[in-house]
């Protein structure tokens, strides 16, 4: 496993400070540490990281987008590390610049720059913005302190889960109860940086004829299942052959297991209906339509603007769908009475098993999410049960790693619906699953997300 947890303290012989690495970036790295810090306190406030990366100025964008991804992952520790040097917290703007730097200088092995350019780039950032100009006195004598007595507090912090995980408490404990045996597994797991992984378009190349151009140009990978390669290193997706024109699109490896498991079985030679009843941004749509080009896929969201990502994912591949924006739970809305020969339902959850592509999302839930997502998700499924046809099969999934979402909604489901047949099904896959620890249940081993899958079939 790539990142043991917990972490183990450094011993007081380790080196004082990791040696600054360059990034060629000429924006200073207070500056960067400000818009950091600002994007941490508005995911404490509750949006979104993806969104506020995205809005961030070009020059920014990507020394932020590296930092906030780090911060993100160590906040845990950072604020138990602040509750030692302050029991009080300073004011918000402060407190998200204090635990952004000791979220990045705790570990001196992970920090990006060195503890002590670190904290003097922290403390010029205080100053240089009238929000925490008052603090910076504060945040300086903190940071100094955690300088000094490193060792110390860390070994403070050590027995608190919040440190120890970089996770809520509430989450470590639904993990705890739901996979007694892999919780700390998947915590681990969590905490690493996600692969870049590819889909092949069928219809266009082979992994194995893809994988032999990249390498020709330079580029190293591996594949990962029928239609994916995980590459050695991320990479944008301009410079990846083909990819203006659909020859692959970028999708976890989990998230590659949906379309053929919905196909499986079915005639795809023939005009198949197909509702894919969550689409944004339709990742899944496209392999669907790569796998079985002559269907009639309904792509439906709820979400209008995240709709539009859908057609432009489509046109990029070159494929078609009848993209929609409606409420898959109000089928009088869109739906022509016109019975479905299979519905892919990839229901909005926790997302608690993608911590290692989304680390802000373990901030941003509450523990009542996860019930109220359940329920969302019964209802969808119980709506979009009866559009499918006798014989049809439908592929229920989650990128969630709860029972609640997963096994325990299908179990429920399967007592009210003696009319569903559920058919041999990947079940919850854990995320980046460890073949060392044969415990977790998987089917596939190799670097992906958390996600959980059930097929079912409507009795003929
Ligand atoms: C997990 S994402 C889907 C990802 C997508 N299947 C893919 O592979 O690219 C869940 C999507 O469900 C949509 N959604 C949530 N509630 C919905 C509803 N009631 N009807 C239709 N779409 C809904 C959200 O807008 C979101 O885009």
């Amino acid at each position: 496993m790539k990142n043991p947890m917990p972490h183990p303290i450094p011993s007081a012989a380790a080196p004082p400070a990791a040696p600054a690495r360059a990034t060629g970036n000429p924006v200073p790295l207070w500056r960067l540490l400000q818009a950091t810090a600002s994007v941490v306190a508005a995911v404490r406030g509750g949006r979104s990281m993806t969104a506020l990366l995205e809005v961030q100025p070009l020059a920014l964008r990507p020394g932020v987008q590296a930092l906030s991804f780090q911060v993100m992952r160590w906040l845990g520790r950072a604020q138990a590390l602040r509750a030692q040097l302050a029991r009080k917290a300073p004011p918000a703007a402060a407190d998200a610049l204090l635990c952004s730097a000791l979220a990045l200088c705790w570990d001196y092995e992970r920090a990006p720059y060195s503890a002590f350019t670190l904290v003097d780039q922290t403390v010029q950032a205080a100053r240089e913005n009238k929000e925490t100009r008052a603090q910076a006195h504060f945040i300086n004598a903190c940071l100094r302190r955690f300088l000094r007595e490193r060792d110390e507090l860390i070994r403070q912090t050590d027995a608190d889960p919040l440190a120890l995980w970089n996770h809520p408490l509430w989450w470590i404990q639904q993990l705890q109860q739901d996979h007694p045996n892999g919780w700390q597994a998947i915590l681990t797991a969590s905490q690493s940086a996600a692969p870049m992984t590819l889909r092949v378009n069928v219809t266009r190349s082979s992994v194995v004829d893809y994988l032999a151009q990249l390498e020709a140009l330079g580029f190293s990978g591996r594949a990962v299942g029928p239609y994916g390669i995980e590459l050695a290193k991320a990479m944008p997706v301009q410079q990846l052959p083909g990819f203006a024109h659909g020859v692959v699109s970028v999708q976890d490896a989990a998230a590659q297991w949906a379309a053929p498991l919905l196909l499986q079985g079915l005639d795809v030679q023939k005009p198949l209906r197909i509702l894919d009843a969550c689409a944004a941004p339709g990742g899944k749509t496209g392999h669907l339509l790569e796998l079985c080009p002559t269907a009639q896929v309904v792509a439906l969201d709820v979400d209008a603007q995240r709709g539009e990502r859908v057609v432009q994912n489509l046109q990029r591949l070159q494929v078609q769908a009848q993209v929609v924006a409606a409420d898959a739970a109000q089928p009088d809305q869109w739906w022509d009475g016109t019975l479905f020969d299979a519905i892919l339902l990839d229901a909005p959850c926790t997302a608690s098993g993608i911590g290692r592509r989304h680390p802000d999302v373990r901030w941003l839930r509450r523990q009542s999410d996860v019930k109220q997502l359940a329920r969302i998700q019964s209802h969808l499924l119980q709506t979009l049960w009866p559009l499918l046809k006798p014989g049809g099969q439908m592929v229920y999934c989650t990128c969630s790693i709860f029972l609640a979402e997963g096994d325990w909604q299908i179990q429920t489901f399967l007592k009210h619906n003696t009319d569903a047949i559920f058919l041999p099904s990947p079940g919850h896959l854990m995320p980046q699953n460890d073949p060392m620890r044969p415990s977790l249940q998987d089917n596939q081993v190799g670097e992906h997300d958390g996600f959980y899958y059930a097929l079912l079939q409507k009795r003929a």
